[in-house]
C-alpha cells in the first residue's frame, strides 16, 4: 500500500492536488440520484414521477438512424474525420439559412463539427484563455465553459440571471476593470435551466457590448430550434455585427434527440472557428463520418424539431397549468424543455425550505417527484418536461397524478 501512496501526491491543482478525491463533498445531482434511489426503496409500489431528466425521452427519427445504419456500412466512412467532412458543413451552412435565416456562412472556414457542444465548451478556453483572463458567465448556468476557463488559470465573474430582467443578464453591471481583463462572455439562449429566450434588441445590445469592450461572444444555442407559442428560433448570428464578435455552438442532441450521437457545429468568425478547429484537432480526430452524414440528414429536415417543438409546447401547457393549480408561480416558457419557477419556503404546520435544495429533496422523498434546484440566484426549481410518456393520455395521466400528490401538501410561496 505503501509504495503507492506517491499517486495521491501527484493529481493537478485544478482538480484538488493532493486532495484530490479524499473530500466526501456530494454535488447536485448525486444528491438527487441518492434521494430517488432512497425513496423508490421505501415506496417500492409508488411510480418515480422524473421531471428532473435533462435530455429527451425519446430516440432520433427513425429515418435519421435508417440514415446510420446505411452509411455504418460503407467502407469508405471507416476513416479518422479530423476536423470533419464537407457533407456535413455545407448541411450545417444550409440548416442555418433555412431556420435561422443566417446566410453568407461559409462551410469551409466559418463552421466545423464538434463532438456534442460540451466538448467545444471545454476546448474554447485553450484557445483563449491565459492565466488572469476573465470569463463572464451567467449565474445559474451551465458551468462547463467556466470550468475550463478555471483549468488554464483564468477567472470567472457571474452575470446574475434575475426573473425581473426576463432572465437576461445586465451588461451595464459590470465594472471597467472586470471588462478590461474579460475575453470570453458566454451566452445561452433559450436558457438551461431557466427557460428564458432571448429576443433580437438584447443580441444587438450584446454585439455593441462586445466591440466596446473587445470581448468574444460564445452563443450556446443548444436549445435554439425548440422554440413556440409563435417564437422564432433567433440565432446571434443574424443580428448585424455578430460575425465579427463571435461564435454560435449548435447541437443536435435536444433539437433531433440525438444525445448520445455528440454531435452538433460551431458556427460564426472565421478566426474564431479556425483558433477552436486548430485545439479540436489536437484534442481528437473528428466523429465518425457515419454520425456526421445521418446527422447532415437530419439537418436537412428542420421538420423533425418542429414536431417536438410541438410535443414539449404540449406538455408545458399542462404542466404550468398543474403547477400554477397547486400554487407555484408557473409559466409556459417560450423554448427549451425547462420550466423554471421559484421554490416554495415551506410547508404549512411542517418544515420551512432554506433552499431550492431542501424543497427539492423533500419533493423526492415525500412525493417521489424528481426536480432540480438551482440556487445560485434566488431559490427556484427546475422542472423538465422530457418525462417518460407514450402520447397524450399517458401525459394528462402523469399531470392529474402530478396534481394528486402536490396537492396533498400545503406549501407556503
Ligand atoms: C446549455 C447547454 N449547453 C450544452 C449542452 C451540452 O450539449 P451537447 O449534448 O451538445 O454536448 C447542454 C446539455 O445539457 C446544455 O444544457
Amino acid at each position: 500500500m505503501a509504495e503507492n501512496d506517491y499517486i495521491q501526491q501527484l493529481f493537478a491543482d485544478r482538480i484538488g492536488g493532493a486532495e484530490f478525491g479524499l473530500k466526501e463533498e456530494i454535488y447536485k445531482f448525486e444528491k438527487i440520484k441518492r434521494a430517488k434511489r432512497a425513496a423508490v426503496k421505501k415506496n417500492p409500489n409508488v411510480r418515480l414521477i422524473d421531471l428532473g431528466v435533462g435530455e429527451p425521452d425519446e430516440m432520433a427519427a427513425r429515418s435519421v438512424v435508417e440514415k446510420l445504419a446505411e452509411e455504418a456500412g460503407k467502407k469508405e466512412n471507416r476513416f479518422y474525420a479530423d476536423n470533419g467532412i464537407a457533407e456535413f458543413n455545407h448541411a450545417a451552412a444550409s440548416y442555418m439559412k433555412e431556420v435561422f435565416g443566417v446566410s453568407g456562412l461559409n462551410p469551409e472556414t466559418e463552421i466545423n463539427h464538434v463532438i456534442g457542444s460540451k466538448t467545444a465548451l471545454a476546448m474554447l478556453p485553450a484557445a483563449f484563455i491565459n492565466p488572469g483572463d476573465v470569463t463572464l458567465m451567467p449565474a445559474p448556468c451551465y458551468p462547463v465553459l467556466a470550468t475550463h476557463t478555471k483549468y488554464f488559470g483564468g477567472e470567472i465573474i457571474d452575470l446574475p440571471l434575475l426573473e425581473e430582467n426576463g432572465f437576461l443578464p445586465d451588461l451595464d453591471s459590470l465594472s471597467a476593470e472586470v471588462l478590461g481583463k474579460a475575453k470570453l462572455l458566454y451566452l445561452n439562449y433559450p436558457n438551461n435551466p431557466t427557460g428564458a429566450v432571448a429576443n433580437r434588441e438584447f443580441f444587438e445590445k450584446t454585439v455593441r457590448f462586445a466591440k466596446k469592450n473587445r470581448l468574444i461572444v460564445v452563443h450556446d444555442a443548444a436549445y435554439a430550434a425548440l422554440v413556440f407559442d409563435g417564437e422564432k428560433p433567433l440565432s446571434f448570428l443574424s443580428v448585424p455585427g455578430a460575425k465579427e464578435v463571435g461564435i454560435e455552438l449548435h447541437s443536435l442532441s435536444k433539437s433531433f434527440n440525438m444525445t448520445g450521437w455528440r454531435i452538433g457545429f460551431i458556427a460564426g468568425n472565421e478566426k474564431l472557428v479556425k483558433a477552436f478547429a486548430t485545439v479540436k484537432d489536437n484534442n481528437d480526430s473528428g466523429q465518425f463520418m457515419a454520425i456526421q452524414k445521418a446527422a447532415a440528414f437530419a439537418l436537412s429536415h428542420p421538420e423533425i424539431t418542429q414536431q417536438t417543438a410541438e410535443k414539449y409546447a404540449r406538455r408545458h401547457e399542462m404542466l404550468a397549468q398543474t403547477l400554477s393549480e397547486c400554487g407555484f408561480d408557473a409559466v409556459k416558457p417560450k423554448g427549451s424543455f425547462f420550466l423554471y419557477t421559484k421554490a416554495p419556503i415551506g410547508v404549512k404546520d411542517g418544515p420551512g425550505f432554506t433552499s431550492a435544495e431542501e424543497f427539492s429533496q423533500f419533493l423526492i422523498l415525500e412525493h417521489l417527484i424528481s426536480t432540480v434546484p438551482w440556487d445560485e440566484t434566488g431559490h427556484y426549481v427546475r422542472f423538465s418536461v422530457t418525462f417518460e410518456a407514450d402520447g397524450i393520455e399517458e401525459e394528462k395521466q402523469i399531470m392529474e397524478e402530478v396534481k394528486a400528490r402536490l396537492s396533498r401538501t400545503d406549501f407556503i410561496f
